[in-house]
């Protein structure tokens, strides 16, 4: 039976039918310019000579800036300095702006652009991150986490196992690429339109750019096209360029990045080299732990500290390490600056404990599963608490996690497969099969803590028709429906009285990036604090008005209901609402929420960095040809932890999105650098994301009933945005598993990421010559 919550995304139909609209669809009077960024073409060099005599020439040609025309300022760092607007005398990474030019038309501009003479002296690019990190290359400190005597666990431990690891990045593609529409104001400022995650952010970044007060630059959106990150940080500077450029010129500026200049001129996920060294019993149970994570952070901070801290946080996946220790590094390298990207760090610290036990397995000559089993936290073994992490945090829910793959253990029926797989395997010689399940606890909260506030602004008009403003952003993530659907809950109202209207900095100031999945959590949690407080305001004034009882009122079914039995008296919500107003009654309210019981110190390693956990698991199936390295996801069943859903429907869309998106990750997306440091893979020619014929045939997904939230998170839901994308290890655990079919299962294949065909083939010969 449907959830009484299950209600389809606001915009679906729009989206469905091409009348949604995205930053380029929005109408631009007939003298709007058209902006295109001239990019460094060289990885790493000393900017000789910018001749933009050509450009500027170039009919049609109305504007073009480069760093010297920056009125405030020049560089746009995020959270950290190291991003200019514009590259001044050095070139860090092929993809760097170096000028725009704004033309009466696009095609104008972009061949204007070629026009420029760019002379830039060469030097060595540095593009591997391991030798960085060797060399001391950093963005960031390096930040440690430990717990215990990790190295005395080390020494003593009966059974020692070491390896590193490469796991690739991804590139977000996100449907909508980088796109704004600037308006200037009749006083010193801009409106701008743009699509991104993190409105304020940009504001704040116009705003310095341009020399003038964050209230004179107000920044809208009303949906992104897709953002999975890759617009957190790196959609404000095309916003910035267009607000100088419509500053300049006084007219309305569009942006849009074509597809490759996007996707080489913004950071990606980060790609990590990982290292581990693990001391463990004859059962398999992590006695001990040293890791390091080293991530590819490109060419500057971005959010590196925050990405790498989360890799760290995620380096135990689900799993208690005993005593150990997780290095992080951020290694500073010549490509475009790596930023958030869906799960944020924390998939690519996971991929190295989920290689670990695989490994541990096979050292054994255990099941994956079995060792999988045993390392999961529990309260006690021994002795000695499992149920804290290695950087002080107890796991309070983990019996949810035990229960989650206990149940998909049988509801997929793990062990008869396994025994059929295994049969199979010993006939066939040459296709293989491999199965495997995989867990995910994946930590809620902004590691920043100060990010963890939200505010709503809600009006209710004269007719009763309620309007909800908060400081999320919706990217298809579903997160306006559920705040539509908390005010309605609240007021009691049907969710057509309920209108959500576009982010806006002039509506709801100093908000946080839609980021974390914690987008329902905060703004779901302001926008009940809103309409709690119309609600108590209605109820006084009821109360008053009409003599009636304050106590047992309640909004519900579209009427204020007040008394019991058949004493009940009902007066509708239109009614109601023209009576508060004549009464002049306040119909607006503000609503804000800061996470409780967070905290982190950076200086010691240790802290309560998340509000709670969610869990889920996944079992996937393959079929490999060992002798093409061709391989097919043949079954996948996955069993996810929303908590007390907000929104059923939107929930298992976003679990469905997020393990494939997170199997593009790890199987097909590969990121090709030259040597030059130019990425190769810049387009969809190249560039391999999941298509509908790489779904998997049969595709079991089940959201877990009947387990609210421990934390009095809204109405004890979970978030859901980012967890599920790391459900897909199973199926790059189950490669593995298929290819150390053909040793008898005595060896751990080594299977870097993404582990394309090419990748798959050459684990398989080496595991011949090996085996
Ligand atoms: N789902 C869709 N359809 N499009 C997106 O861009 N971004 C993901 C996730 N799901 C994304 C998505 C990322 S990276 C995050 S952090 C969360 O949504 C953000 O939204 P939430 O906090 O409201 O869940
Ligand atoms: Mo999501 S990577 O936190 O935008």
């Amino acid at each position: 039976a449907p959830n009484r919550h299950t209600r389809q995304h606001e915009s679906a139909i729009k989206h469905v039918t091409g009348r949604a609209e995205y930053i380029d669809d929005l109408p631009a009077p007939d003298d709007a310019l058209h902006a295109i960024v001239g990019l460094s073409p060289v990885a790493h060099g000393r900017l000789e000579r910018l001749d933009l005599e050509a450009v500027r020439r170039f009919p049609g040609v109305v504007d073009v800036i480069t760093a010297a025309d920056i009125p405030g300022h020049r560089d746009i760092g995020p959270v950290f300095p190291g991003d200019p607007m514009f590259a001044e005398a050095t070139v860090s990474y092929v993809g760097q702006p170096l000028f725009a030019v704004a033309a009466t038309s696009y095609q104008v501009a972009r061949r204007a652009a070629q026009a420029a003479v760019i002379e830039i002296d060469p030097l060595p690019p540095r593009l591997d991150p391991v030798a960085a990190a060797e060399a001391s290359e950093f963005v960031r400190p390096t930040h440690t986490q430990s717990r215990g005597d990790w190295s005395a666990a080390l020494a003593n431990a009966p059974h020692t196992l070491e390896a590193t690891q490469f796991v690739g990045g991804q590139e977000h593609f996100y449907l909508e690429g980088q796109a704004c529409l600037v308006v200037p104001s009749e006083d010193e400022g801009v409106t701008v339109y743009t699509s991104n995650q993190h409105p304020s952010e940009t504001q704040k970044l116009v705003a310095e750019v341009l020399s003038i007060p964050f209230h004179a630059v107000t920044v809208e959106n009303r949906r992104m096209g897709g953002g999975f990150g890759g617009k957190e940080t790196q959609a404000a500077p095309w916003a910035c360029m267009a607000a100088l450029i419509s500053r300049r010129t006084g007219r309305e500026v569009k942006l849009r990045l074509p597809r490759a200049d996007d996707t080489r001129a913004t950071g990606k996920r980060h790609p990590f080299s990982n290292r581990y060294r693990l001391g463990f019993d004859d059962e398999g149970i992590l006695l001990g732990a040293d890791i390091t994570v080293i991530g590819d952070c490109g060419h500057s901070p971005d959010l590196s500290e925050a990405v790498v801290d989360r890799a760290m946080f995620h380096a135990d996946n689900a799993y208690s390490l005993g005593d150990a220790r997780v290095v992080g590094h951020r290694a500073r390298t010549h490509t475009a600056s790596n930023t958030a990207f869906r799960g944020f760090g924390g998939p690519q610290g996971m991929m190295i404990i989920e290689r670990a036990m695989d490994d541990i397995a096979r050292h054994l000559g255990l099941d994956p599963l079995s060792v999988r089993k045993r390392n999961l936290y529990r309260s006690v073994q021994d002795g000695k608490p499992r149920n804290v992490t290695h950087y002080g945090q107890e796991v309070d829910q983990h019996p949810l996690m035990r229960e989650i793959l206990e149940r998909l253990e049988r509801s997929s029926d793990y062990w008869a497969r396994r025994e059929e797989i295994t049969a199979f395997n010993r006939r066939s010689p040459v296709i293989k099969r491999g199965l495997a399940l995989t867990p995910v606890k994946f930590g809620i909260s902004f590691t920043a803590q100060h990010l963890n506030q939200a505010g709503a602004l809600l009006h209710v008009y004269t007719d009763g028709s309620v309007m909800i403003n908060h400081g999320g952003t919706e990217m298809g993530q579903g997160l306006h429906t559920k705040v539509c659907q908390v005010v309605a809950r609240e007021l009691g109202l049907d969710l057509v009285t309920v209108r959500i209207s576009a982010t806006r900095t002039d509506k709801v100031p100093n908000t946080s990036p839609t980021a974390a999945s914690s987008g329902a959590d905060l703004n779901g949690m302001a926008a009940r604090d809103a309409a709690s407080q119309i609600r108590e305001r209605l109820y006084d004034f009821a109360a008053e008005h009409y003599q009636l009882d304050r106590g047992g009122m309640r909004l519900e079914g579209g009427e204020l209901v007040t008394g019991v039995g058949n004493v009940t008296r009902r007066m509708p919500w239109g009614e109601l609402i023209q009576a508060a107003y004549l009464g002049r009654v306040s119909l607006s309210a503000t609503g804000f929420y800061s996470t409780p019981l967070i905290h982190y110190d950076r200086d010691t390693g240790q802290g309560r960095p998340f509000y709670y956990f969610a869990f889920g698991a996944s079992v996937s199936e393959v079929r490999v040809d060992t002798l093409s390295g061709e391989y097919r996801v043949e079954r996948v069943d996955i069993l996810h932890d929303v908590g007390d859903s907000l929104n059923p429907a939107i929930d298992l869309g976003q679990v469905e999105g997020g393990f494939i998106q997170g199997m593009g990750w790890l199987t097909s997306e590969e990121l090709k650098w030259n040597d030059d440091g130019r990425l190769m893979t810049d387009g969809p020619a190249t560039y391999k994301i999941p298509t509908f014929g790489d779904l998997p045939p049969v595709f079991n997904v089940e959201l877990l009933e009947g387990h609210p939230n421990s934390q009095a998170s809204i109405y004890r839901s979970k978030a859901v945005g980012e967890p599920p994308f790391m459900l897909s290890m199973s199926v790059w655990s189950a490669l593995r598993d298929a290819l150390a079919s053909l040793v008898d299962y005595r060896i751990s294949p080594d299977l870097d990421t993404p582990a394309t065909p090419e990748r798959v083939l050459m684990a398989a010969e080496a595991l011949k010559h090996a085996g």
